[in-house]
């Protein structure tokens, strides 16, 4: 749910009420074989997750299964207190909304078509309801301006402002994101962390897989460290770069940082 806090008619800032998230003994695969064994973690409403990891350790895997772009082989999803196994996958996925490393967007629609489309499609909205909804959520990325303007005629970094107001226009309780600026020029990467950061400020649930240790080490609440399939250590920021426990991190850290 959004909440607009009309008391300040200037700022037009809306808050956001994020829901929890438990992953419990979640276990994964593609075919026999297992990429993620009895994975848990509790996100609580509101904070923010950072997962890292070695290339291949199965933090895309756990993305999958949390909105069920892949089904689970065991364990479960919990939404809010009820299981998203139970879930309808469509609902389930207007409800946790996902931004990718390659944006997705519909390259022959306006970057405010790629916001409402889902708005008339999915939540059935009007149309008139749609595009204005959607031109609200342009203007929060701080892309009003470029509304119909195309994908190719966006920079990366506009694009995946794009992709995330598309997402949030669904009103999610959770929002996933896949390494969403390791795709950037260097100098747009800025931006999009920059509104990453402002949405976990403002009350969005998020899970953020990513490289940028930066950013992880000051917007997130807890970091989890995955390796081979396995949640190895979690903790707040502190505890994981300033004083890693297992080797495996110790020796992540020495070669991320
Ligand atoms: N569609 C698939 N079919 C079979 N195996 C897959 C598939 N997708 C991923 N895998 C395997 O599952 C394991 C976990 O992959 P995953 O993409 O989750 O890792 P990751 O941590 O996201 O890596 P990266 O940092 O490179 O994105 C890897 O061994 C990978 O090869
Ligand atoms: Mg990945």
């Amino acid at each position: 749910m959004i909440t607009t806090t009309s008391a300040n008619p200037t700022a037009d800032i809306d808050t956001f009420h994020g829901s929890s998230l438990e992953l419990k003994n979640l276990t994964m695969a593609y075919g026999d074989i297992e990429v993620l064994r009895n994975v848990s973690l509790t996100v609580a409403p509101g904070t923010t997750t950072c997962i890292i990891g070695p290339s291949g350790s199965g933090k895309s895997t756990l993305l999958r299964g949390v909105n069920r772009l892949h089904e689970p082989k065991s364990g479960d999803v919990v939404l809010a207190g009820d299981s998203a196994l139970k879930v309808n996958p469509d609902i389930l996925r207007s409800r946790i909304g996902m931004v990718f490393q390659h944006f997705n967007l519909f390259p022959d629609h306006t970057a405010l078509e790629n916001v409402a489309l889902a708005l008339w499609s999915v939540k059935k909205m009007s149309k008139a309801e749609a595009r204005e909804r959607a031109r609200r959520r342009l203007a929060e990325v701080g892309l009003a301006e470029r509304a119909d303007h195309r994908p190719r005629d966006l920079s990366g970094g506009q694009q995946q402002r794009v992709a995330i107001a598309r997402a949030l226009a669904m009103e999610p309780e959770v929002m996933l994101f896949d390494e969403a600026t390791s795709a950037l020029d260097p100098e747009l990467v800025k931006g999009v962390l920059t509104l990453m950061a402002s949405l976990a400020k403002r009350g969005m649930t998020m899970v953020v897989v990513t490289h940028e240790m930066g950013f992880a080490r000051k917007v997130a609440d807890q970091v989890v460290f995955m390796d081979e399939g396995e949640v190895v250590e979690s903790g707040t920021p502190a505890e994981i770069f300033d004083n890693p426990r297992s080797e495996r991190l110790q020796r992540f850290l020495s070669e991320v940082l």
